[in-house]
This record gives structure tokens, C-alpha cells and sequence, in this order.
């Protein structure tokens, strides 16, 4: 080869080698973008993670807040989902549970939306759901990540087992509140008891000697008089006692297949004599189931319930007085869960200044009135409420300030 031709064929070569050289600079950029690409989605995907871990965090922390109750939970979760969704701007959330709703402020029903059930023992309790606002690219669930949808089903797992928790911790409070309740009755039946007892022997005493000195003594005695007051005095003393007793455990019952309509329209009718600006509506049911019971302890629960409706109505007013046959079913809403069968209800309801809602948590405890001094004892009603405890019932208490109050004494009607 030529000198010539040599130098004619250096540049050719060069430029190749410059080809050659881009085409491998265009190769690498390329893949540099690629693995750009790649690295700007793991950061995307990561910041998502992130927003996903907040949200079950932050759930956890409002978890975690002693005695909050299942509404400040349910509110606080829907407000936690929005920020971890792709989009939160656009993204609300509700959450049903029963017969409770609670939403983010920014809600709205569109057709971008992602459901989750709450379940509780296997039963649909509620729903937990999050809708987009606008419509943004489809990704796996319409225009939602999978990751989401694993997320709004933990949250409503979680949901599900902390309904269950506050469940078992609402009826453990309200157990409790029962037997501190029972035990209270108890130990203040026992306390009067005791003084009804040792009451009772002392007026015995009296009485004997008394009987015993108006036997020896002269009608004509100038002392002769103040005895038979003593005399009648000591009856008005020992009614009071057999109250005490009456409320106090361990008496002893005649039980008997008693007419509630009878004892109720005897007991009324001497009421109405003796309190005339009371006016007594009866609507008793015909063939009302008779109950098995005793008859002067249900008399002194009428009694006591006339009593307080006319010390209720200082200016006269309306008495009304229903039996009906109902059964345990028309008696769910009875927290004390009513034996199943047949019961005879009885509703004394007067038109008086009724009871406001502090008074009437405390009117079946024993020694409780309003009354000035002399003339409540704060009995009446605590025995009721142990006489018809005794009988297998359950008492009811209906009031407002003002709009008079209804008593409802359920009994449990006899087998036959
Ligand atoms: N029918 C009624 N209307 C308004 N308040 C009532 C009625 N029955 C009971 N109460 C309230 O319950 C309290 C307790 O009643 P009770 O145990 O019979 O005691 P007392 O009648 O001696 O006060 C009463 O003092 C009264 O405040
Ligand atoms: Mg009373």
C-alpha cells in the first residue's frame, strides 16, 4: 500500500471508532434511564409503604388511648385513611358499624370506591370504604393498588376484634354496675332487717307491758286513755317495722294463685276513698293470667306506688292503672335478660311532677327521698323493688320533669 493511501484511510477509521463510541454512550445512557426510571418507582412505591405504615401506626396509637370510646375510634380511623392513599387530596373515607356512621368532612358517594367488611363472630357488623373523588389511571382494583386493598382489609379486621374487645369491656362495666348494685340492696336489706328486728322486739315489749297494765287498770283511770293511745301508737310503729322487714331479705311469703285485675281494683277503690282529688282510670285486661304470689306484698306494692303518684299530684290529677298478658319477648329491651314465658304487666302511671333523670338512678335505694323530713322514708319504693324481685319479676321506671311517671311492674304469670 501506498504512503498515500495509509494516510487517506487513519480518518475513516476514526470516525468508526467515534460511531462505535456513541452507539455505546447512546446504549449506556439508556440504560442509566432505565435504572432511573426503576429507582424513581421503587422511591414511589417506598413513599406509599411509608404512607401505609403511618396510617396502621397512627391507628395503633388511637388504639392504644385509655377509656376512648368505639365512636372517637371509628372517627379517628376514617380520618387516618385518606393520607394513605396515592391520592389523598381527592380520597374520603366512611365507616359503618351497626347503626353508627362516621365519614371524613370531605365525603362523598362517586364510582372510584374500595370496600372492605368489619366482621365480628363470623356476622357483617359493618363496612369500611374509600372513595376517590375523581377518576385517576386504572391500577389493579379500578383506580386502586393492591396495597391498598390489603390495607382497608387489616384496618377492617382490626375494626372487627376492637368492637369485639369494647364489647366485652361495655358488658363487663355494666355487669359490674349490676352486682355492685344488688350487693348494695343486699347489705342495706340486712342493715334493716337487723334494726327491723331489734325494733320490733322493743315495741313487743312495750306493748306486752302496756296490754298487761291496761288489763289491771280501772277505765275510769285517768291513765286509762294515754294507755290505748301508747297501744295504737306501738300499731302504727310496728307497720313500719313490718315495711322494713317487708324490703329486707328472709321473710316469709304465703304464696297463693292470685287475680292481679282483683287486687287491683280493691286496692284503688280504698285508695280513691281516701285520696278523692285523685281521679283512677282502669283499663284492665279481660282474661289476665293469674300469678302465683302474696297477696299482701303485692298489695303493699300497689300500695306504695299510689302513694308516691298522689304525693306526685299535690293539686289533684289523673291516675291510671293497666294490666295486660304479655310474654318475655315483648320484654327485650329489659337489660336484666327476663326468663322466657308468659307474665302479667301491670303500668301505674300518674300525671304528676314526674322525676328528673339524676333522681330516678337513685329512687329504688333504700332511705332515698325527696320528701321534707316526716313525711318520706325513702321505703316505699326500695321495698317494691324487693318484693318484686322476690317474685321473679322486674320493675320499670318511666319519667320526665313534669310529664308524670310510669311504673311497670312485670310478674310471672302462673304455670297453670
Ligand atoms: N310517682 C312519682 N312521681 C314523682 N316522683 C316519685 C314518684 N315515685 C317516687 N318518686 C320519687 O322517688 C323517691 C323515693 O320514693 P319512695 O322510695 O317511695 O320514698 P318516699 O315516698 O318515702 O320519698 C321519692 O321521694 C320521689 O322523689
Ligand atoms: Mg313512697
Amino acid at each position: 500500500m501506498k504512503d498515500e493511501d495509509k494516510t487517506r484511510e487513519q480518518p475513516l477509521n476514526e470516525i468508526a471508532e467515534l460511531r462505535q463510541r456513541i452507539a455505546e454512550l447512546e446504549a449506556s445512557a439508556s440504560r442509566r434511564n432505565e435504572s432511573e426510571e426503576l429507582l424513581r418507582k421503587r422511591t414511589r412505591d417506598l413513599g406509599e409503604r411509608v404512607k401505609e405504615l403511618n396510617c396502621l401506626y397512627g391507628i395503633s396509637k388511637l388504639l392504644e388511648r385509655p377509656s376512648i370510646s368505639l365512636g372517637e375510634i371509628l372517627q379517628g380511623v376514617v380520618d387516618l385513611i385518606p393520607p394513605a392513599w396515592q391520592y389523598p387530596e381527592i380520597t374520603c373515607a366512611r365507616v359503618s358499624l351497626h347503626d353508627q356512621i362516621f365519614t371524613t368532612k370531605n365525603f362523598k358517594e362517586t364510582i372510584w370506591n374500595l370496600t372492605s367488611d368489619i366482621g365480628w363472630c363470623g356476622k357483617r357488623i359493618g363496612a369500611l370504604q374509600v372513595y376517590y373523588l375523581e377518576q385517576r389511571p386504572e391500577r389493579d382494583e379500578g383506580p386502586f393498588l393492591k396495597e391498598e386493598r390489603s390495607l382497608l382489609n387489616a384496618i377492617g379486621e382490626r375494626l372487627g376484634r376492637v368492637f369485639e374487645r369494647k364489647q366485652a369491656e361495655e358488658e363487663k362495666k355494666k355487669l359490674q354496675a349490676q352486682l355492685q348494685y344488688a350487693q348494695k340492696m343486699e347489705a342495706l336489706g340486712t342493715l334493716a332487717g337487723g334494726i327491723a328486728h331489734t325494733f320490733n322486739n322493743l315495741l313487743m315489749a312495750i306493748l306486752a307491758n302496756t296490754s298487761v297494765m291496761l288489763l289491771e287498770a280501772d277505765p275510769a283511770h285517768p291513765h286509762y286513755e294515754k294507755l290505748t293511745t301508747i297501744e295504737r301508737v306501738i300499731g302504727s310503729g310496728s307497720k313500719l317495722t313490718k315495711q322494713l322487714l317487708g324490703y329486707a331479705r328472709g321473710v316469709s311469703y304465703e304464696i297463693r294463685t292470685l287475680n292481679l285485675n282483683q287486687l287491683v281494683n280493691e286496692t284503688s277503690e280504698a285508695f280513691g276513698m281516701a285520696r278523692k282529688d285523685v281521679t283512677i282510670h282502669r283499663e284492665l285486661a279481660e282474661g289476665l293470667l293469674e300469678i302465683r304470689a302474696d297477696q299482701g306484698q303485692i298489695e303493699q306494692v300497689l300500695w306504695n306506688l299510689y302513694v308516691n303518684a298522689a304525693d306526685a299530684m299535690p293539686n289533684s290529677g289523673d291516675l291510671f292503672l293497666k294490666t295486660m298478658n304479655i310474654t318475655d319477648k315483648d320484654m327485650k329491651d329489659n337489660p336484666d335478660k327476663p326468663k322466657a314465658g308468659d307474665y302479667v304487666l301491670v303500668i301505674i302511671r300518674d300525671t304528676g311532677v314526674g322525676i328528673d333523670k339524676k333522681t330516678i338512678e337513685r329512687i329504688f335505694d333504700p332511705f332515698f327521698t325527696t320528701k321534707e323530713v316526716g313525711k318520706g322514708t325513702g321505703l316505699g319504693l326500695a321495698s317494691v323493688y324487693a318484693l318484686i324481685k322476690a317474685h321473679g319479676g322486674y320493675i320499670e321506671v318511666d319519667s320526665k320533669k313534669g310529664e308524670g311517671t310510669s311504673f311497670e311492674i312485670y310478674l310471672p304469670a302462673s304455670e297453670k
